[in-house]
């Protein structure tokens, strides 16, 4: 993990983030996602996403990434500040490449982002959406202290409304 550089993302990122996005969903969203989108419109669509997302940020926007020594990227984190009144910022999706996974690197990544959100958040909480069967990655959210406050319908087209659980942290600082 010591050859792993974290930074914040520029534009010239979009295209491998984008890609690892798209390889991520494949992967872990096999189940979950519809077959015909993960075969087909899924890579440009993420490009168009990450263009948008890293040429014209939003306010409050987060996007870190993390790189190997070579400049490959391994993951990345994308956050948004205060987004909601009542449960904070969001983590809007953090994904670390299928290879890299289980060595503590998306542990790093959301710590990281964390640590950034709370230097500059109005609101202490910090919050993400993920889908009821991504066993996984709820096992990662809840070892880390989050906890599910309510289920909801997922608003991504291709996952045909599944369910999402609400993971909650009270206070950043628990994670940062
Ligand atoms: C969830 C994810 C970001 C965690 O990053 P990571 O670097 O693998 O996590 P860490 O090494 O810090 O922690 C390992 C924990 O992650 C969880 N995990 C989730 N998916 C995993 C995978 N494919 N391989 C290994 N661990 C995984 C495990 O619960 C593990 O904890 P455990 O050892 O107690 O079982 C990463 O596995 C991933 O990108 N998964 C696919 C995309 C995804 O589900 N993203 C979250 C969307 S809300």
């Amino acid at each position: 993990m010591n050859s792993i550089i974290l930074r914040s993302a520029n534009e010239g990122d979009a295209p491998a983030i984008a890609a690892l996005h798209a390889a991520s969903w494949r992967d872990a969203y096999a189940d979950i996602l519809a077959p015909d989108f993960l075969n087909g419109e899924i890579e440009a669509d993420r490009r168009m996403v990450w263009t948008q997302r890293l040429d014209t940020p939003e306010a409050g926007q987060v996007v870190n990434v993390a790189c190997d020594r070579s400049g490959r990227l391994r993951g990345f984190i994308c956050c948004y500040r205060d987004a909601d009144p009542v449960w904070g910022s969001l983590v809007d999706n953090l994904h670390v490449a299928a290879d890299a996974r289980g060595s503590g690197l998306g542990e790093q990544l959301l710590r990281a982002a964390a640590r950034r959100l709370a230097a500059h958040a109005a609101g202490p909480a910090l919050h993400l959406w993920v889908f009821e069967a991504n066993v996984a990655g709820l096992r990662f959210y809840t070892r880390l202290s989050g906890r599910v406050v309510e289920t909801g319908r997922s608003q991504i087209p291709a996952a045909g409304g599944k369910t999402v659980l609400r993971v909650h942290w009270p206070d950043l600082t628990q994670l940062a």
